[in-house]
């Protein structure tokens, strides 16, 4: 029997900050070393996604090398063969799906999707993509494809992870057999994974807001790719309030417990201890330095990490990984063609 599949894709985007490497990264790469044993693991780049909301062409490559350095740089294990890695254009049986799968979703229900209403809100009219607006039926694909049954998901992906079950069991239904593994619901998903998921850092300036690469000034975030000695003084410079006591209390004094979160983070130290350290402390100062000393040292032992990841070692499994995924993808693509027709 084949091992059950679980699958997930980063958001792409350029400009990764330490909440996208907290927040998203490191939670999949720990999921992965969890779960490799028992389950047949799927990462990859949804870089044909990358391309539904405006994005700069020439940069397209830099960003999906850029977030396998990240992911090698951060602890995937390339050598376990229950890991895989891939890119979804090098698979193109998940495009000719979702031509097909278009054709079984509706107007309505696709023009009711969050992520779309806000995303298309954002942008000129003129410049809202079809590619946008089916969104939902790609990634549905992503997952269909693969016969995934676990996909951990954050709040703002779980109406198209129910969107993904709708059509599988719609066409299930019309063709009267399993084309498709129906993945598990939102609630079982949870269950699965945690509901740790989705750690959410905030933005050093305005410690209510998450971190966030649409800060205008920059001086909230901290990039992944920013010099050590230029994060130590956004971390100097982080707004924290004149209560002149430390405690960890996210309402009430949402940067300073945003430092001690960091600071855990960074020290991989559990946040129970760092508190313990730290509690009723009034210089913050001291804390700021020391969130600052473990910044700089994260940063660089990162990206010396990111500089020496062997990209020979990660084309050769993006060469295995996606022979593996080619194979399994042309297979649903028939079961479907014959299923509608076409075959
Ligand atoms: N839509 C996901 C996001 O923005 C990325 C994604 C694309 C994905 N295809 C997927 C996630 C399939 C899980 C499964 O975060």
């Amino acid at each position: 029997m084949n091992k059950p599949v679980i699958l997930t894709a980063p958001r792409v985007s350029s400009d990764l900050h330490i909440g996208n490497y907290f927040g998203a990264l490191l939670p999949i790469i720990d999921m992965a070393k969890n779960h490799a044993d028992r389950y047949q693991i799927n990462l990859f780049i949804a870089d044909i996604h990358g391309l539904t909301t405006p994005i700069d062409y020439s940069n397209v490559q830099n960003i999906v090398n850029g977030y396998l350095k990240t992911f090698v740089a951060a602890g995937i294990q390339l050598n376990h063969p229950s890991v895989h890695l891939y890119r979804q254009s090098r698979v193109p049986a998940i495009s000719e799906l979702a031509i097909i799968l278009n054709n079984f979703a509706g107007v309505g229900e696709l023009g009711r999707m969050t992520q779309f209403k806000d995303k298309s809100a954002k942008i000129n009219a003129d410049r809202i993509s079809a590619g946008l607006f089916v969104y939902p039926v790609l990634m549905a694909v992503d997952i269909l494809a693969y016969g995934a049954s676990y996909v951990p998901v954050g709040d703002d992906q779980s109406q198209h992870l129910e969107f993904t079950r709708d059509i599988a069991i719609r066409i299930n239904k019309r063709f009267d057999q399993e084309l498709f593994t129906v993945p598990q619901d939102v609630v079982k998903q949870h269950e699965f994974f945690g509901k740790d998921q989705g750690l959410r850092i905030k933005d050093l300036l305005d410690p209510t807001k998450k971190m966030s690469k649409s800060d205008e000034t920059g001086k909230g975030v901290i990039l992944l790719q920013d010099d050590p000695k230029v994060a130590t003084k956004k971390i100097m410079n982080a707004t924290t309030d004149s209560l002149g006591k430390i405690s960890y209390d996210p309402k009430n004094q949402p940067g300073i417990s945003n430092l001690l979160t960091l600071l855990g983070l960074f020290t991989s130290t559990d946040l129970k201890t760092v508190v313990g350290q730290y509690e009723g402390e009034t210089q913050y100062g001291q804390l700021k330095s020391a969130v600052a000393d473990a910044t700089e040292k994260f940063l660089t032992n990162f990206q010396n990490a990111y500089n020496h990841v062997d990209m020979h070692r990660v084309s050769t499994k993006l060469a295995q990984s996606e022979a593996v995924m080619n194979e399994t993808a042309n297979e649903t693509l028939l079961r479907v063609q014959k299923a509608v027709g076409l075959r």
